[in-house]
């Protein structure tokens, strides 16, 4: 799904640059150029990012099992 209709940014390379390195808007805008034209869209970019960067329960429980 597009998130940043100015720049045609999916959700899926918001989440790959979360998974990359990319922890705060700032980083996420630099590395997929989102939010930098009329900023309708940074207020999902942030949901995203805290999304992604959230423990995931499945990988909690791999390594609870571990
Ligand atoms: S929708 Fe992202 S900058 Fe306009």
């Amino acid at each position: 799904m597009i998130v940043c209709q100015c720049r045609r940014v999916s959700d899926r390379k918001v989440a790959a640059s979360v998974r990359k390195g990319c922890s705060s808007l700032r980083d996420v805008c630099a590395a997929t150029g989102a939010g930098r034209e009329c900023g309708c869209c940074v207020r999902r970019l942030k949901e995203l990012i805290e999304e992604h960067l959230a423990p995931q329960p499945e990988r909690q429980i791999a390594h609870a099992t571990a």
